[in-house]
């Protein structure tokens, strides 16, 4: 074995892992977090850390990033770890906790949770009346038929007697969750989570007045594994599933942990948890092998709700409350898409509607004429900086917009340095480049020497044959902190022409589904946290959705999320959410003859306006 020390913005983490792994497969298994969106197979340089002392002999591993000077970073994936190592990690890969998902203090409209809480008050018992102390108070409660666990048994006699039999039962359908001393009627909280991919969002809600009381979001850690689910499910049949769950187990209660801070809301006073996220995620959060997912014919092991006490899962609310994962729709299509559907209404609409829901996998509904059709589609990694040459997550010193006029205009978050360039900024930046005339509608940034009269000069000298070909100078050296250019290369225009041509061609199937033309979209959602930022005209500007006018194209924030928290505080929206995964019709479009034809029409950038 051998100890390696990780420094952290925020703390210091040692362990011993075994001698000949990874700095990777240690920063796994120590919980801290690293990109690595290619799961650890040195293509995608994501993993980048910094060796601050007991490394390789000066030049020994010729790992050094390029652009970084010796003593600079290393790939994670590819360095192995030393008796003795130090080695530090970068702040932005940590928490994104408070970036603008649905914000707090809003009140949900259909408040009837499945959360009881009932105020009893018993007589004592007597000589004469010596019945049981849960048959008592079962007694006592508005139906019959309730159980009670071993959990909330093993407290009950001493609760009774120090409140002098007047307590508060909560009840979960026909479980007794809870006995707590006293009138605690007023309080009553619940949990929605929203496991993504890359991102786990958590909302705290009041579940009496239906109050969204504070929202927290992570990183999910299993990205040390890979940006995609594809590596996930990889890692998961190759004996990782236990360390999987407990990664994203460990993301979630830190979520917890962070929301009842904010809140002063104790742990023991949130009695159920909503989850909504992909088949792979929800999978992976109940320790559910999801190895068939895979490949054809992409097999879930469940498909329907899910119910399991959060003590028994991990999960750090009472320990005897209720976890729930919603219904998902298919191997590819999960929760997450039938939150989108609940929180967008999306059945119940006039017209036609399209929901978006933008990352590597982009899923798709498309619902009207009393039909919803849905398709997940692999949309790589590009949409969140993956594969991208300067392409980060949407964390701090990300390029998140850019204007190309005849200077070029960027915001970054947290108004720092330009570190990189996130989704959006791309999208935008590539939108501009169209525009200007750099690229052309196939794809093709412009060789400045070909004529290029038309060019204006200054986004003209921007233009250089760099490594791979013409690049696209963003941001000049001097405004970045590692003093290095941040570039748009021709690879990443193929790059985001696969992940846009992916999303459109499965929008185009659909449609073709539903014998539906593009224009008679009546409307358009973009969904997640990407589709929140993106720019609509920038997204029109590349063909990404249909042509429509901005309008009537709508912006929802994290809606799988906001589902999840309808489905908590209503009990009617549960039911309607199983009655909606039943009503979805899936289409699969690996099995679909014209995918294919439909992807490479949609790999040009001539669809959309330019304007
Ligand atoms: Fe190391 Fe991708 S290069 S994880």
């Amino acid at each position: 074995m051998v100890k390696v020390r990780f420094v952290l913005p925020w703390e210091e983490k040692e362990i011993s892992v075994p001698d000949g792994g990874s700095i990777l497969q240690a920063a796994a298994l120590a919980g801290v977090p690293v990109e690595a969106d290619c799961g650890g197979k040195g293509t995608c340089g994501k993993c980048g850390v910094k060796i601050l002392s007991g490394g390789p002999e000066e030049g020994a591993s010729g790992k050094v990033l390029p652009g970084e000077k010796k003593g600079g970073r290393v790939l994670a994936c590819r360095e192995i770890v030393r008796d003795g190592m130090v080695v530090q990690v970068e702040a932005h890969t940590e928490v994104l906790k408070g970036k603008d998902f649905n914000g707090p203090h809003r009140l949900l409209a259909d408040v009837h949770p499945l959360v009881e809480k009932v105020s009893v008050v018993m007589n004592p018992p007597t000589v004469t009346d010596q019945a049981p102390d849960l048959e008592r108070l079962l007694a006592r409660l508005p139906r019959t038929g309730i159980r009670a666990g071993r959990g909330v048994l093993a407290g009950l006699p001493g609760v009774l007697r120090r409140s002098g039999f007047r307590v508060t039962a909560t009840l979960i359908a026909d479980r007794l969750v809870a006995v707590e001393p006293g009138d605690t009627t007023g309080r009553s909280f619940g949990l929605a989570l929203d496991v993504g991919t890359t991102t786990l969002v958590g909302y705290l809600l009041d579940l009496n007045q239906g109050r969204l009381l504070a929202t927290a979001s992570q990183a999910n850690p299993q990205r040390v594994y890979g940006a995609d689910v594809i590596s996930r499910i990889n890692h998961a049949s190759s004996g990782g599933l236990k360390q999987l769950q407990s990664m994203v187990l460990g993301a979630a209660n830190q979520i917890v942990s962070s929301l009842l801070e904010e809140s002063g809301v104790l742990e023991k006073e949130v009695y159920e948890a909503v989850v909504v996220g992909n088949t792979t995620m929800t999978h992976l959060f109940l320790g559910v092998d999801p190895s068939h997912l895979a490949f054809a014919p992409f097999t879930p092991a469940f498909k329907g709700s899910m119910e399991t006490r959060a003590g028994e899962l991990g999960l750090r609310i009472h320990p005897e409350g209720r976890v729930v994962t919603l219904p998902g729709i298919a191997g590819h299509v999960g929760s997450d898409t039938l939150g989108v559907i609940l929180a967008t209404g999306l059945d119940r609409l006039e017209g036609f509607s399209l929901a978006v829901d933008i990352g590597t996998n982009g899923e798709i509904v498309l619902a009207g004429g009393d039909r919803l059709l849905t398709c997940s589609t692999a949309a790589g990694p590009a949409f969140e900086g993956g594969q991208i040459e300067h392409g980060m997550r949407a964390a701090e010193g990300a390029i998140e917009s850019v204007e190309i006029g005849e200077d070029i205009f960027l915001r970054v978050i947290g108004n720092s340095a330009p570190r990189g360039i996130c989704g959006s900024g791309l999208i935008d930046a590539v939108a501009g480049l169209l525009r200007w005339g750099l690229v052309d509608r196939t794809g093709r940034l412009r060789d400045p020497r070909e004529g290029g009269g038309d060019l204006h000069p200054r986004l003209r000298s921007r233009l250089r044959w760099g490594a791979n070909g013409y690049e696209f100078i963003l941001a000049p050296g001097c405004d970045t902190p590692s003093g290095r250019d941040i570039v748009i290369t021709q690879k990443d225009l193929r790059e985001l022409q696969l992940a846009k041509g992916a999303i459109k061609a499965g929008i185009s199937i659909l449609l073709k589904e539903a014998s539906l033309e593009p224009g008679e979209i009546t409307r358009v959602f973009l969904a997640g946290a990407f589709g929140n930022y993106i720019r609509k005209e920038s997204a029109l500007a590349l063909g990404l959705i249909p042509e429509i006018p901005p309008g009537r194209i709508f912006q929802l924030g994290n809606a799988a999320g906001e589902g999840a928290m309808m489905a908590l505080v209503s009990g009617r929206e549960r039911a309607r959410a199983a009655a909606l995964a039943e009503k979805v019709e899936h289409v699969e479009l690996s099995v679909m003859k014209d995918f294919q034809e439909e992807f490479i029409k949609a790999l040009n950038f001539s669809e959309g306006k330019l304007g």
